[in-house]
């Protein structure tokens, strides 16, 4: 394993649904330390890191989330079985059936999902889709009172995804869970290693935030704190490559390098940046591929619609399967993504700032 598999299963294997960021906060600080010389929490715990000392404008303003799409414990029935609340979008097929972490208090509790045996169906019932208000995670207690005393487990305690990053194809592919937005943070470390050696011409920022799964909410208070000129949002993107998706749905292919974000539920990126982009990646030689999406979500919108506003874009390495236990990237998108975000920073100089910002 290289440097970067061994940031990327870092991030991945850490478990962090939305509002329990913090083991993922955790190896951000530990990657970001040696290479930043400012780094700060704000008050809804997203982490705030730059390469320089003073904050001086132009800000560039790198954002990817920490939360992952999870569970929380609702209640235990009296005989000892999890009910639980959703955090974040899940298709309801994708809960039943799998391995989960319970993070309380006194640490870690495994369990599954369990599923009704077809034994006991008629023909009919086979056929249904389990809902999630059915559902359950067995974690082996007896009762109540025992889940509550020998296991440690409250309600409102975070559920996570169980799975372990793991290398596909020979290395050429990474399946893993949490790859939105794990891919986005890895991006930023790698990003801000590369550039201590070679200063940008401003000041920039690698934000991690928190409550993005529900509802954008880390990326607001952190884009009012850092005051951005530019906003470089960077996700797991929503590759349309596999049985079943269309051209229509997604536009996005693994492999075929990072994907620029040009339509999606939350936000509009500014087509100067777009086209900054588009220049510098035809210069590099990087390839590059566009994505217009109905649904979709992202922190970019936050931090487009902060204070003042802020020209913004979404760039993503483009992801199979997202919110599940087991999501796909390729290593080559992740190492092409890279490349462009650091010709793109190293561009932003403020005359070419001050252009992206002139609406005359
Ligand atoms: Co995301």
């Amino acid at each position: 394993m290289d440097n970067i598999e061994t940031l990327l299963e870092e991030l991945t294997n850490a478990y962090g649904p939305s509002g329990f960021e913090g083991p993922v906060r955790t190896v951000m600080q530990r990657w970001l330390s040696p290479i930043c010389h400012h780094m700060e929490t704000d008050g809804m715990g997203s982490l705030m890191a730059r390469l320089d000392k003073d904050d001086g404008p132009p800000r560039i303003m790198m954002a990817a989330h920490m939360d992952e799409v999870g569970l929380m414990v609702k209640f235990v029935t009296a005989d000892g079985y999890v009910r639980f609340q959703p955090l974040g979008g899940w298709l309801d097929q994708a809960l039943i059936n799998q391995r989960w972490v319970i993070l309380t208090r006194n640490g870690p509790i495994q369990g599954v999902s369990g599923i009704k045996t077809p034994h006991v169906m008629p023909q009919e019932a086979r056929n249904q889709v389990f809902k999630r208000d059915q559902m359950f995670i067995d974690v082996g207690a007896s009762s109540l009172e025992d889940a509550e005393e020998r296991l440690s487990i409250r309600p409102g305690d975070p559920i996570a995804p169980d799975s372990n990053f793991t290398p596909l194809s020979g290395g050429s592919l990474y399946m893993a869970k949490a790859w939105d937005d794990r891919a986005g943070l890895a991006v930023m470390v790698e990003v801000m290693r590369r550039l201590k050696n070679i200063p940008p011409p401003n000041t920039t920022y690698a934000v991690a935030t928190t409550q993005e799964e529900v509802g954008l909410r880390g990326a607001h208070t952190s884009s009012y704190r850092v005051e951005p000129d530019i906003g470089i949002n960077l996700e797991a993107g929503v590759a349309g490559d596999y049985p079943g998706t269309t051209q229509e749905e997604s536009q996005e292919r693994v492999g075929k390098g990072p994907s620029i974000f040009l339509h999606d539920a939350s936000m509009l990126p500014n087509l100067k940046l777009r086209d900054l982009f588009i220049d510098v990646a035809k210069e590099k030689e990087i390839p590059i591929q566009f994505d217009v999406l109905n649904g979709y979500g992202e922190d970019g919108a936050e931090i487009q619609k902060s204070r003042g506003g802020a020209p913004t874009i979404n760039i993503a390495v483009p992801t199979r399967y997202l919110h599940s236990h087991y999501g796909i990237i390729s290593r080559q998108d992740f190492d092409h993504t890279v490349e462009l975000i650091i010709a793109v920073v190293q561009r932003l100089d403020a005359a070419t700032v001050q252009e992206l910002k002139n609406f005359d």
